[in-house]
């Protein structure tokens, strides 16, 4: 499916914006990762430019996590798939508490004589923005990382204390949490303490100072570039 098609079925539709709905469909086309997993798909959005990717690519499989909570939106991912003749490259899994249980049970399916082999060559963290929850996120989605694999951070600069509308997230109260807890952006001191860290990441980008990109690569290319999102620097656009 052509970028401009899934641009106008989400048109309106939360979260993901049109830059970074450019930069997905085109890291899926450059990329061809067989197998993407996805964790935060709200209402579908980011998910469903994966999908059109793939499907412009003519195959591979995404597979999406949320709350249950999220089969309650309007419109939920299932219906934006249905709009845009996409289901079969998704499936939708949704959990009562977090996609760190979701995590655990892929670890559990991918385990034979006490090894897990990698399974997935992109992962999109996109959720709670939370050290605790993110950041085992980050372990967990690494065992099951083929080699050569992407993970890509959403809100890298997201801070609780920009967004005082949000009173509680994940069981989490707000308030309950430390000055620097809310001031500080978690995700970006999970990947400059976690994944720039890990020795098996490399290749690390941010954009925009919002997605935080590294590959697996056993730790080549350990700078760090700081780029542009593309789509509004396009001359068509
Ligand atoms: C910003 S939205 C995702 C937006 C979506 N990726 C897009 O671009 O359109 C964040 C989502 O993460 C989900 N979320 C937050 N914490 C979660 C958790 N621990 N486990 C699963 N999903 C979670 C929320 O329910 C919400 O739908």
């Amino acid at each position: 499916m052509k970028f401009d098609d899934v641009r106008k079925i989400v048109e309106g539709v939360p979260y993901l914006g049109i830059d970074e709905g450019w930069e997905l469909y085109h890291f899926v086309l450059n990329h061809r990762p067989e197998r993407c997993l996805e964790l935060g798909h709200a209402h579908g959005v980011s998910s469903l430019y994966i999908a059109a990717g793939l499907d412009e690519i003519g195959g591979g499989h995404l597979d999406t996590v949320d709350l249950i909570g999220s089969a309650n939106r309007d419109p939920n991912v299932e219906t934006l798939l249905d709009q845009a003749g996409l289901q079969s490259y998704v499936s939708v899994h949704r959990e009562k508490n977090s996609y760190t249980w979701f995590l655990k049970k892929q670890i559990e399916r991918q385990t034979r004589n006490g090894a897990c082999t990698p399974c997935y060559d992109f992962c999109f963290i996109d959720g709670p923005k939370n050290w605790t929850i993110d950041g085992l996120a980050f372990f967990l989605v690494d065992k099951l990382m083929r080699e050569r694999g992407w993970i890509l951070f959403d809100d890298y600069k997201w801070t609780h204390g920009k967004h005082p509308e949000r009173e509680q997230t994940d069981g989490i109260t707000i308030r309950s949490l430390s000055d620097e807890e809310i001031n500080e952006p978690h995700i970006e001191a999970i990947f400059r303490l976690l994944v720039m860290q890990h020795p098996a990441y490399g290749n690390f980008e941010v954009q925009d100072d919002w997605w935080a990109w590294a590959q697996k690569t056993a730790g080549a290319g350990q700078e760090l570039k700081k780029t542009r999102m593309a789509y509004h620097l396009r001359d068509d656009g």
